[in-house]
């Protein structure tokens, strides 16, 4: 209890920046998402009472619902907002949460949204069965309305996210080094969630395979710029409601250090991989290397690319008609990139 009160005041502050700077969006989706709120909770309710307090316990510990907000603005863009809008924005919000439960127990991670993980709290072997009942939970919301090409979108997309989770780990045991297999993994780990939202929302009101594809190219390219935000995250100092310096412990190397690791002299490189592999629990030497990578430029090239990703996405934007709900997405992709946690 007395952990959770200390762990209440950053979030508060994260989410009242979060609302802020989020006006805009509030202001064109703002209804949409407070009826989503209501169906996404109805949605992964459970008579079983163990499985009920943590359904109770993630809901009350939402999170940022970006993905939400893209599905409805994507669709939005379109043509009025539907019921099956609805149903794609809860689906897509309860496979991403399923994700992030499992991704906790896989990455060890002992917090989330600025409270303890389900892993933290319950262990492991009943945070796999969480995320397994959320899955089975989406897919249940989708097959009882029959929505086959939600479905159709989505599959694809959890399959992307284990095969990038997985080669992730993989990769991990023999230190990728390459910039290209890291895109490849946050392509498939991340970029295909958030795609698959900007497509299914699209579908959901156009009908349109082309203006589908073209809205899950825009997304691919919003989720790559979102996790190399994310792990820029993970080089600073900053409290983002979940631990940072956890990537260095997993051994997963991300742009920054990738880009480092490349580009510094064989000595120092030498050095850093020999910490990355042998000392990565000791913040003495987690830290050495995150000063390291901040001083041979690591975290501004990953910001580069970063923009260069969040430029594409509005050029591609910019091919739909200019009104209100595309000023709103395109601020939500800028959100996506300038975002404090
Ligand atoms: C976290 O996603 C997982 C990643 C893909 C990096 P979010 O940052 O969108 O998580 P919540 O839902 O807001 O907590
Ligand atoms: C994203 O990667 C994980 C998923 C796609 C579920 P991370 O492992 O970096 O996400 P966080 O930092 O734990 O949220
Ligand atoms: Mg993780
Ligand atoms: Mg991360």
């Amino acid at each position: 209890m007395l952990l959770e009160i200390i762990s209440l005041k950053p979030l508060y502050t994260a989410l009242y920046c979060f609302f802020l700077r989020m006006d805009f969006v509030n202001n064109i989706i703002g209804e949409e998402l407070k009826i989503f709120e209501k169906k996404f909770t109805d949605s992964v309710k459970s008579q079983t009472p163990l499985l009920d307090r943590i359904m109770k316990y993630i809901i009350k510990r939402k999170g940022k619902q970006l993905r939400p907000m893209f599905v409805f603005l994507s669709a939005k863009l379109q043509a009025p907002i539907n019921e099956s809008t609805y149903r794609a924005a809860a689906l897509v919000e309860i496979l991403h949460t399923a994700t992030l439960v499992h991704d906790d127990v896989v990455d060890e991670s002992l917090e989330r949204r600025g409270f303890f993980s389900i892993n933290a709290i319950w262990k492991n072997k009943i945070a796999v069965l969480v995320g397994d009942y959320l899955l089975s939970k989406g897919l249940l919301l989708s097959t009882s309305h029959n929505d086959i090409e939600h479905l159709h979108i989505l599959s694809e997309a959890v399959r992307q996210m284990s095969e990038g989770e997985l080669m992730q780990l993989e990769k991990a045991r023999n230190l990728n080094l390459k910039e290209d297999i890291y895109f490849e993994i946050i392509r498939n780990k991340t970029a295909s969630l958030l795609s698959s939202a900007c497509a299914v929302g699209a579908w959901s009101t156009s009908k349109d395979h082309a203006i589908a594809d073209r809205m899950k190219l825009f997304g691919e390219k919003v989720g790559i710029a979102f996790q190399i935000k994310d792990d820029l995250f993970d080089y600073g100092n900053e409290d983002i409601g979940k631990p940072t310096g956890n990537d260095i412990k997993e051994k997963k190397l991300t742009l920054p250090l990738i880009y480092t690791l490349n580009t510094i002299d064989a000595g120092t490189r030498r050095k850093l991989i020999y910490i990355v592999k042998n000392e990565n629990k000791d913040a003495e030497k987690v830290r050495y290397v995150i000063d390291t990578v901040v001083k041979s430029g690591g975290i501004s090239y990953a910001s580069e690319k970063m923009n260069n990703y969040r430029n594409e996405a509005i050029s591609i934007l910019y091919e739909f008609p200019d009104n209100e709900v595309r000023k709103a997405l395109e601020d939500l992709v800028r959100y996506t990139t300038d975002r404090k946690y």
